[in-house]
């Protein structure tokens, strides 16, 4: 191995930390031995702290439509082909019990923005759960609000809160986003959830069209810095019907790398093994969960709406990544020396 590389993993393992510069190097200096002493070490860490246990959460896609334009999505406002749709109160409740019965106790309900789901009728939704489900945990993924919007749905009772960054470099921003969308309130959005008392999750798409090294470096002091409780990073995959059709997919190795990496910079941190990863590559979630990855979230969503759900071209909606499948989930990650539990799962501090 370089030795240069060599000198910034120890100290990446040593201090938990790098300069820009050390990060952007760990990711383009970096080779399959690299790979492996920070799986190790990541490893390593993640059972230190959260043993062999795997956590599952119940994903509920409340709703496709979005105010929204950006370049990769496939639910963007653009995209005349997708066919919305919007869940009602009662279908989420619905989805809960079902989750319920499954063994879910955290519920995460991930929309596109739109303004139908409001504070008022969100603000229902998550006290009816909390009511009736006062062991699980409600996790909100619906994009940028208000400060009052965040605060009003907390009082009701959410718990966490999920918005990916998507990108900590100012200018690539600009390429994967139309102008009225900015990196500044994207942060502020994020400083405000923790702010608040949310535990946050942030993160980012691995292999997004123009994504340098230099690009992921700043993601990476970014979430050193920001310290989320949770970080979804998953390979990005183009969708046919967005401008970014023609992209290549992230990779599943880039994207076990940097999962790795991320669990040494904060041992405690929750990190998912995506949909996107097991999309791009057969056996890649196993792979996540192998790079030190600890939550899956599988799809709670009523199954007539799942095939609308399409944020990139083929993602998973059946097999082991559906909620109904989960004994062949639990039979996966039990192949693989780890055990699916059925609690909330919070974030070790
Ligand atoms: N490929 C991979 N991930 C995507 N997302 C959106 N579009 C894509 C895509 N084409 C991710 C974004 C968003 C999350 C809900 O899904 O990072 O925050």
């Amino acid at each position: 191995m370089n030795n240069e590389l060599r000198v910034i993993i120890n100290k990446l393992i040593k201090n938990h930390s790098l300069t820009v510069d050390e990060y952007e190097k760990l990711i383009s200096l970096r080779c399959e031995e690299a790979a492996e002493i920070l799986k190790a070490e990541a490893v390593n860490l993640r059972k230190k702290i959260y043993g062999n246990k795997v956590f599952i959460r119940g994903l509920i896609e409340v709703g496709n439509i979005c105010k929204n334009d950006c370049y990769y999505c496939g639910i963007r406002k653009s995209n005349k082909s997708c066919e919305r749709y919007r869940l009602t109160g009662d279908e989420i409740l619905a989805c809960c019990e079902n989750g319920y019965q499954l063994g879910f106790r955290t519920f995460v309900l991930q929309g596109g923005e739109d303004a139908y789901f409001s504070d008022d009728f969100l603000s229902d939704i998550i006290k009816s759960v909390k009511k009736r489900y006062p062991d699980c945990a409600v996790t909100l993924s619906l994009g940028e609000r208000s400060r009052e919007s965040y605060e009003r749905l907390f009082n009701a009772g959410a718990d966490r809160y999920l918005l990916r960054h998507e990108t900590a470099d100012e200018e690539h921003y600009r390429k994967l986003h139309p102008e009225i969308l900015s990196l500044k309130n994207r942060i502020a959005c994020l400083e405000n959830l923790k702010e608040i008392g949310y535990q946050v999750g942030c993160g980012f798409m691995v292999g997004s069209p123009c994504q340098t090294a230099k690009n992921i470096a700043k993601d990476l002091k970014f979430i050193e810095e920001f310290k989320p409780d949770m970080c979804g990073i998953g390979p990005f995959i183009p969708h046919k019907d967005t401008p970014f059709r023609d992209e290549k997919s992230g990779t599943v190795e880039l994207t076990c790398y940097l999962l790795s990496v991320i669990r040494i910079i904060h041992p405690n941190i929750l990190l998912p093994s995506t949909t996107a990863l097991g999309t791009v590559e057969d056996g890649g979630r196993e792979k996540g969960i192998l790079a030190s990855a600890n939550v899956v979230m599988p799809n709670l969503s009523p199954v007539m709406v799942r095939s609308k759900y399409l944020l990139y071209n083929n993602k998973l909606n059946t097999g082991a990544e559906s909620a109904e499948k989960l004994q062949q989930l639990k039979k996966i990650i039990s192949d693989i020396g780890y055990e699916v539990v059925c609690d909330r799962g919070d974030v070790i501090k």
